[in-house]
């Protein structure tokens, strides 16, 4: 193929924004299924990816002419949901990618999620791009299958026209407001200071072709170093399930380097390091979604970048959000537990030096990792005394107990996407330990903050 002599490696894209704005009915379009018609409440719950191979791509743009300009083996997108609950899962997603489409519904304009997620992409400096979806929702608009947006366009009416301009106006105000400058892909001059537009229809697919081409050459052109294939395995756990006749599987994302079936893995353990042996290496069939079940791809071996199951034994404790390392015959396997272990005690250590602090609870690695960076801002500044990730248990009441006597307003646990034990609540109401929980990063702060002002009261 003509990207061989590039070794370039797949980039990883990841697609948020605001619940209904049409995120996943996007990747529908593209990989021709139906996967949000599957979902409980029309919801994502979970996060997907989906490998797109190249030459996909290259039929989806051809009308476009640019084909050329293909080095990329192929596009992986990862699928997030919107809902306000799950935070994590859009932190997660941000955090792996190399570059994001960011969502908007054209009918819509900006709405909570798409700041939260925006928010997210500033944190990590993540390159992305807007999607303003639901064109096919300005009244009037005809439908022109899969066309290029410029040729949608220009078969429309006057009136549909002066609605489009008006909303991207109104959009491109709304994101000036956030501190950003925006303009339609083919009318942006300086991409990277001034983000790109496009418009887009999930239904009708109308952008769909210039959405593609957009990524692919943005990636190509900015991110080669950053693309360029690597030997050693980068690779992150995504999601720990059961499944039936597979027992418990890990979906992650293999961002570089090659798994092999029969690997030696090392992965961080809520109980210490898990080591384990690769018993198969699942995929979907390319523009099929991992996330739902289906029948799975064998291989031998994967080379990067690709999202996979993985089946091994031993994985019951393995948390999400965390690094898979594989031991090479060479490889001294204390060392590698050790970077394991590390892994999960870097962000375990993060705590405040003076020993005076909350408790902050969390249900993976990748979402700890995100709240305590969040405390940590200055707007926000809230000390960090412990730390775990998993369920609020007595234990961890009793750690927090112990501010009780120093600092009795830290005397609190901010718990993030996980649940308090009952004898956990029990335990607190009868030491003075406060808890807070929320599935929202920013909801604990305001809980926080509000009770830390009824103290000063
Ligand atoms: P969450 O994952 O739950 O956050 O939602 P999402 O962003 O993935 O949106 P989803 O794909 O579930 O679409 C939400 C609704 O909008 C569905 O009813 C879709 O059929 C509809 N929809 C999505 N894209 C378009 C579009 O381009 N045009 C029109 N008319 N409807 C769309
Ligand atoms: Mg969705
Ligand atoms: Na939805």
């Amino acid at each position: 193929s003509p990207s061989d002599g590039n070794n370039l490696r797949s980039p990883i894209c990841c697609i948020m924004g605001h619940v209904d704005t049409g995120k996943t009915k996007l990747l529908d379009c593209i990989r021709g299924t139906n996967v949000q018609g599957g979902e409980a409440g029309g919801i994502t719950q979970q996060i997907g990816a989906t490998y797109f191979p190249a030459e996909n791509i290259r039929e989806r743009t051809k009308e476009l002419k640019a084909d050329a300009t293909l080095k990329v083996p192929g596009l992986l997108v990862i699928d997030t949901p919107g809902h306000e609950s799950f935070n994590n899962l859009r932190s997660r997603g941000s955090g792996l990618c190399d570059i994001a489409i960011l969502v908007v519904d054209i009918m819509h304009g900006l709405e909570p999620q798409t700041i939260e997620s925006l928010n997210l992409l500033k944190m990590r400096n993540t390159e992305f791009i807007i999607a303003l979806n639901k064109v096919d929702r300005l009244y009037g608009w005809k439908t022109c299958r899969n066309a290029p947006i410029r040729k949608a366009m220009m078969k429309q009416s006057k009136d549909v026209k002066n609605e489009f301009n008006m909303k991207v106006t109104q959009i491109v105000t709304q994101f000036k407001e956030q501190g950003l400058n925006t303009e339609l892909y083919y009318k942006n001059k300086e991409m990277g200071e001034t983000f790109s537009i496009v418009p887009t229809s999930a239904i009708s697919g109308e952008g769909i072709p210039d959405m593609l081409l957009l990524l692919v050459q943005w990636t190509q052109r900015t991110m080669i170093e950053k693309l360029t294939y690597s030997e050693e395995v980068q690779c992150t756990v995504l999601e720990v399930k059961v499944i039936e006749g597979h027992g418990t599987t890990i979906d992650v994302v293999l961002v570089n380097g090659v798994l092999h079936e029969g690997d030696q893995i090392v992965v961080s353990g809520m109980q210490g390091p898990i080591v384990t042996t690769i018993r198969a290496l699942l995929t979907p069939h390319p523009m099929k979604e991992l996330r739902v079940k289906g029948s799975y791809i064998h291989h031998k071996e994967i080379k990067a970048a690709m999202g996979i199951k993985i089946t091994a034994q031993g994985l019951e404790h393995a948390i999400a959000g965390a690094s898979l390392y594989v031991v090479k015959p060479d490889d001294d396997l204390e060392y590698i537990k050790k970077a394991a272990l590390e892994d999960v005690e870097s962000v375990l250590s993060r705590v405040d030096r003076s020993g005076e602090g909350v408790c902050v609870q969390a249900s993976t690695l990748g979402s700890l990792e995100a709240l305590l960076e969040f405390l940590k801002t200055p707007e926000v500044n809230i000390p960090v005394n412990a730390i775990n990730i998993g369920p609020v248990h007595k234990k961890d009441v009793i750690k927090a107990g112990v501010m009780l006597e120093k600092k009795r307003e830290y005397s609190t646990i901010l718990a993030f996407d996980v649940k308090v034990t009952p004898e956990a609540r029990e335990l607190a109401d009868k030491l003075g330990v406060k808890i807070f929980s929320a599935d929202i990063i920013y909801h604990l702060f305001d809980q926080f903050k509000a009770y830390m002002d009824n103290i000063k009261e």
